[in-house]
């Protein structure tokens, strides 16, 4: 199998074959993603939320991301792997937008960025793709702004904003980003913003008129505790298989049951078990 480049990603868009995008966070996940054939994986700064239990995205630093892109590039070895910028390290200038990307690219071993944003993005996305680091866009509901949307709502539900949401996207394709994700925009909105574009669309609450699909690979796999937003399917039930399959451990621990004295354990010489006694 052949590691998945932007070629690739583009030929499936002309194909109108749907990427398949899934999150990962550490070495596991990134083996997940990567045995279950998903093209691109997004180290999503959702990570810290669902991975380390913060209370918002904004509170996780650069260096920690960092820590889980690399540790996903050495599970996720065939997906196109893109990682989030985080909250408070490409805003300032594009400047800033620069170094931390490259130290995605360079410390992280991602082979693009995402960043959220639209057509105040412009510069900085221009200066991104630039020297040569692809970029995805984000717009739509953008967590990192949920304080400003007044919480995690949908968003371009009106003519006017949804107007706003292609002119957003339009102007992230001009400045040469690969592909835009559209997070919990009304499936019209989103299928019609495909559409105007030339570029793919990755969809998350945003319909099937993407040109692909991504989720949260925890809230995807049923293995995070808290809030689950209405766009997300579970698809399997890690969280209780985990719980089943330690209770069980806790069990055949305290009745001794556990380890096994053929299976799990280590037997000795007779000869020289007898010197012990
Ligand atoms: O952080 C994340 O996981 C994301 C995706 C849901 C698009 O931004
Ligand atoms: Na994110």
């Amino acid at each position: 199998r052949k590691k998945v480049t932007l070629q690739k990603l583009n030929s499936l868009y002309a194909a109108k074959e749907p990427i398949a995008t899934i999150t990962a966070h550490d070495y596991p996940s990134g083996v997940f993603a990567d045995k279950a054939h998903v093209e691109l994986c997004l180290v999503g700064d959702s990570l810290a939320m669902v991975a380390l239990g913060y209370d918002s995205t904004n509170q996780i630093t650069l260096d920690e991301m960092l820590h889980h892109c690399r540790a996903v590039s050495r599970g996720a070895k065939h997906p196109f792997l893109v990682g989030d910028l985080p909250f408070g390290t490409y805003e300032r200038s594009p400047d800033q937008a620069l170094e931390t990307s490259i130290r995605f690219i360079r410390e992280g071993h991602m082979d693009a960025v995402k960043l959220e944003g639209g057509m105040e993005m412009e510069e900085t996305v221009k200066k991104i793709t630039t020297v040569g680091i692809p970029v995805l866009g984000h717009i739509g509901l953008t967590p990192q702004r949920h304080t400003a949307l007044s919480g995690f709502k949908v968003q371009g539900k009106t003519l006017e904003k949804a107007r706003l949401l292609l002119e957003d996207a339009l102007a992230l394709q001009s400045v040469g980003c690969f592909a835009i994700v559209l997070e919990a925009i009304p499936e019209p909105v989103a299928t019609f913003i495909t559409s105007q574009l030339r570029i793919p669309t990755i969809g998350i609450g945003a319909g099937s008129g993407c040109s692909g699909q991504v989720l949260v690979q925890l809230d995807a796999l049923g293995a995070y505790d808290r809030l689950m937003p209405k766009f997300c399917k579970v698809f399997s039930q890690v969280g209780q298989a985990s719980i089943a399959g330690l209770q069980e451990y806790v069990k055949e621990v305290k009745s001794r049951t556990f380890p096994d004295l053929q299976q799990h354990t280590y037997s000795m010489d007779p000869e020289e078990l007898k010197k012990f006694n």
